[in-house]
């Protein structure tokens, strides 16, 4: 599906995007912190910072990452080098009071890492399709951590090596129009 974009924005937005063809390509954790790094510096309420990451990049912890995926994001996810589970802490720490904006302050942080990786020429694709549960108990998470998301991380494969359901897929989405977004 083609983009069109009503103004000119930046290039890192306008190339980003979610692909299934990972490359089995392994990568270094040298090559993922960057990412991290550019997380690190998204604003947050009152510079709560509460996003938090594991980064599933030896085989152990890919294999117990890849096993709370829901079996149509196994099909394509299990290739990525690298899984990264985001979490974001629900209180403050200075208070202990609910932190009403931890989900905001984390999504924001995960658009800084996707562009980071896409001017490195690394591939991410965000995912909701897992279970939350078995992924807190997998990896002893507490419970004043949201699980938000599993994100795959690697680089650009074969489009071929995908099923042929998938390859259908696997363009840039499509948006709806910039002035739908304007309430009033
Ligand atoms: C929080 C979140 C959850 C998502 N969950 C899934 C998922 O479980 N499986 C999947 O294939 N894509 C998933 N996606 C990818 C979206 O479908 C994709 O970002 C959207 O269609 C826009 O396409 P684009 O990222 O290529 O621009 C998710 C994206 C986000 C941000």
């Amino acid at each position: 599906m083609e983009r069109k974009y009503n103004y000119e924005i930046m290039d890192l937005i306008q190339s980003r995007w979610s692909p299934r063809a990972f490359s089995e390509e392994k990568l270094s954790r040298e090559e993922i912190m960057p990412l991290i790094e550019a997380a690190r510096f998204a604003p947050s309420c009152f510079n709560e910072q509460p996003w938090r990451f594991i980064i599933a990049i030896d085989e152990e912890n890919l294999e117990k990452m890849r096993n709370v995926l829901m079996p149509g994001n196994q099909v394509w996810a299990n290739k990525a080098p690298v899984l990264l589970l985001i979490a974001a802490k629900k209180t403050f720490t200075y208070n202990n009071k609910e932190n009403f904006w931890h989900m905001f302050d984390t999504g924001t942080a995960w658009g800084f890492l996707s562009l980071e990786a896409q001017r490195r020429g690394l591939i991410t694709h965000a995912m909701g399709g897992f279970d939350m549960d078995q992924a807190r108990l997998s990896f002893n998470i507490p419970e004043d951590y949201e699980i938000i998301t599993i994100v795959a991380v690697g680089k650009y494969g074969n489009k071929e090596n995908l099923d042929p359901k998938l390859q259908t897929r696997e363009h840039p989405d499509g948006r709806m129009e910039t002035e739908k977004l304007i309430l009033k």
